[in-house]
């Protein structure tokens, strides 16, 4: 393990009947409030209504961004800069999911920097300065509600990029499982999925000396597998909900990687796809994280030996390391196969030709990962067992 310093500064309210907090909160940071959203779901199903009515108890002053893309793109970012320096605008409230809460990270330091935004999205300038934001979460997946980092797309140059600022923690999260009852059941496996390939992420490294942090990914995991099924045959129930809303959250807060540092070639070779077909995140590491693991199994095969004895029950009596680890990254396919994920590249008609575009757009910013280093050759090879 290494030495490592950890702060994460976002106040979580989590339970039913926490959006009574925003009413507490927000009049900290400001009276004048942007309110982004997605494409709608939020008026379907009533949160929409309940945020303006404890926004009106506190009698902020409202301005509306609404039709954030699943996969935000840079265009909404620009459109949520200029309604904040048009109006004035002192507080962000994001409510949605990672797309959203993505969103406004970018506006929040994008409304405080005099070039484009894109420049601090593709890493060319760090952010010195950002709005305040804090968010309301729809879906339980990115994470994003309790981290410093957001992902956006261009759509014009299909790129998608993550990125990343202390400054962009939200100041506070509310997490009301109830609201995220209304998920169907294909966006609540992308989410359950994601928040796993999170814990994957974190979880291959050739650190020693981990075995808490290596714990408590497990549990995180165990619990996920056990919970997705009876979820996604009861969408509505509470509980499981709850569950899978908590799990989200530690998977990415930085919990999980303290004393480490994870490998994330996944999600890197992942957003390159969704850059160029614009397909839902959690989706494509379902199809692209077995490949990944598959390729990269002889880095560390006690990693995957001890994933597929403790979380995905392989029985390793009488089987060498590498079988007991193929059978784990089997028991992952057959399990997210389960539980309604796609399991190809072609499942979304992407062909082998369409690969060289897809590596170019991984390698942008030259070789990645930790865990295993990946040149395009690496990277052309995991998309191909990926088709
Ligand atoms: O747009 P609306 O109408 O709200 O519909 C959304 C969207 O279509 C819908 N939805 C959300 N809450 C709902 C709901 N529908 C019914 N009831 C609800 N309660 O779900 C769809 C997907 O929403 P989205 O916000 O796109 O999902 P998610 O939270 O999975 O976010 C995905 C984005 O986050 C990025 C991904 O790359 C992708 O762009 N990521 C962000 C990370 C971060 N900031 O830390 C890390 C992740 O690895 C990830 O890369
Ligand atoms: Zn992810």
């Amino acid at each position: 393990m290494q030495s490592f310093t950890y702060s994460n500064p976002t106040t979580l309210h989590f339970g039913e009947g926490k959006l009574e907090k925003l009413t507490e909160e927000i009049p900290k940071y400001g009276t004048k409030v942007l309110l982004v959203y997605g494409g709608g779901s939020i008026k379907r199903n009533g949160i929409y209504d309940q945020v303006i009515k404890r926004l009106n108890e506190i009698n902020v002053e409202i301005v509306e961004l609404s039709g954030v893309e699943p996969n935000p793109r840079l265009s909404t970012v620009h459109r949520g800069v200029d309604l904040v320096k048009e109006h004035n605008i002192d507080f962000l409230l994001a409510v949605g999911g990672g797309s959203v809460i993505d969103c406004t990270k970018a506006i929040a330091v994008g409304a405080k920097y005099d070039g484009d935004v894109w420049d601090i999205i593709t890493k060319k300038t760090q952010p010195k300065e950002a709005l305040p934001l804090g968010t309301v979460l729809t879906i339980a997946a990115t994470g994003s509600e309790m981290n410093s980092s957001s992902v956006i797309t261009n759509w014009e140059t299909n790129e998608k990029y993550g990125w990343g600022s202390p400054l962009v923690f939200p100041k506070f999260s509310i997490l009301d499982p109830t609201f995220t009852a209304s998920l169907p059941k294909d966006h609540t496996t992308y989410g359950m999925i994601d928040m796993m390939a999170h814990v994957f992420e974190q979880y291959f490294h050739h650190e020693k000396n981990t075995p808490v942090q290596d714990q408590f990914a497990e549990s995180i995991l165990r619990t996920v597998k056990e919970t997705a099924p009876l979820l996604l045959n009861d969408l509505t129930n509470k509980e499981y909900r709850s569950t899978v809303l908590y799990c989200g959250t530690l998977a990415l807060n930085g919990t999980l990687s303290m004393g480490l540092r994870g490998d994330w070639a996944t999600h890197n070779i992942e957003h390159a796809v969704s850059a160029v077909f614009d397909i839902p995140h959690g989706a494509g590491l379902a199809i692209l994280f077995p490949a990944w693991m598959e390729y990269c199994l002889e880095e560390n095969v006690t990693r995957f030996t001890q994933l597929a004895t403790r979380v995905f029950g392989v029985n390793p009596e009488g089987k060498s390391d590498l079988t007991v680890a193929k059978e784990g990254i089997q028991a992952i396919r057959d399990f997210w196969t389960s539980i309604g994920a796609p399991g190809k590249l072609s499942d979304y008609h992407i062909k082998e030709s369409d690969l060289p575009v897809l590596v170019e757009k991984a390698m942008a910013n030259g070789p990645f990962g930790r865990f295993k280093t990946l040149q395009a050759e690496d990277v052309l090879a995991i998309y191909k067992r990926a088709l």
